[in-house]
């Protein structure tokens, strides 16, 4: 079965989009998510083009807010610190990674922990792992609804993630861990790391290496999430960390690249904006 991130996210956004219809009324206006995007990457530029489309399909106002790649860490504070006091912005979002000369740690710890709608603030982190009420990363999140929604059993089951980033890798491991599951955190760096991942029932890929996971390094029957953005060096084609050709007919799950993981991370976001409205109200 491949689960089509892409369905679940149009019916998850089609129903926040009759909820959204609603808050007018309610609360006198609509959530409010700011994006500040510095430097033109063409990754950032897509995704956060992609935020600012799931906006509008859901309702929600969205300020994309461009800044040359010669901003100093001050002025893009500054910014930050503005977008913090003003009571019409409910979400804060700065897309990663930032130019060298910017600390990315001093510019996520500077965001607001109420408007932190990625859940990247220090105090979210700590929140999570403390087993508090927090705001869930998105692509985290995005994962364990598609697991709950495909009817993957997670309690009990062994699971495998490759990859350890503050992002993906950690939290998704905590949210799997609270699922049940018994997870095993493994790395670019990990020995005979076939035999580790064969073990897995599920297997969340989290590297960004294309066609890393390979048919042997998989189990029949096993569940695969491939988290991988990359581009195919042979066909310069969007593509996974997983050879999704030769592991599709081993997998009992998979999902796709692109259409998978990717459309559920905005859709999460979309979530995690108004959660932050409906909170702070
Ligand atoms: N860069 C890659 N993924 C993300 C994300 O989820 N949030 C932000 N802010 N930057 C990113």
């Amino acid at each position: 079965m491949i689960i089509s991130g892409k369905e679940l996210s149009a019916k998850m956004k089609a129903a926040m989009a009759e909820e959204v219809k609603t808050f007018p009324e309610k609360y006198g206006r609509v959530p409010h998510l700011a994006v500040i995007l510095v430097g033109d990457n063409p990754a950032s530029v897509s995704y956060v083009t992609g935020k600012a489309k799931a906006s509008a399909e859901v309702g929600i106002k969205n300020s994309t807010i461009r800044r040359e790649a010669t901003i100093t860490e001050e002025e893009l504070l500054a910014l930050i610190a503005e977008l913090n006091a003003d009571d019409e912005v409910d979400g804060i979002l700065v897309q990663l990674p930032l130019p060298k000369h910017i600390s990315e740690d001093k510019v996520i710890a500077a965001i607001d922990v109420k408007k932190d709608v990625d859940g990247f603030h220090p105090a979210n982190v700590a929140a999570l792992w403390q087993k508090q009420p927090c705001t869930l990363p998105c692509t985290p999140k995005g994962i364990i609804r598609m697991l709950q929604t495909a009817g993957v059993e997670m309690a009990g089951k062994e699971a495998v993630v490759i990859g350890r980033s503050n992002i993906v890798g950690l939290p998704v491991s905590k949210l799997l861990l609270d699922q049940n599951a018994t997870v095993t955190i493994a790395h670019s760096r990990t020995k005979n790391l076939a035999e580790v991942t064969r073990r897995a029932e599920i297997l969340v890929v989290a590297i960004g290496r294309p066609k890393f996971v390979t048919a042997d390094m998989v189990s029949e029957g096993a569940v695969v999430i491939d988290v991988g953005v990359n581009r195919d060096p042979e066909t310069g084609k969007l593509c996974g960390d997983v050879d999704f050709a030769a592991i599709e007919p081993k997998a009992s799950v998979i999902t796709p690249v692109p259409g998978g993981v990717g459309p559920m991370t905005i859709t999460c976001l979309m979530e995690n904006t108004i959660e932050c409205f409906l909170k702070n109200r």
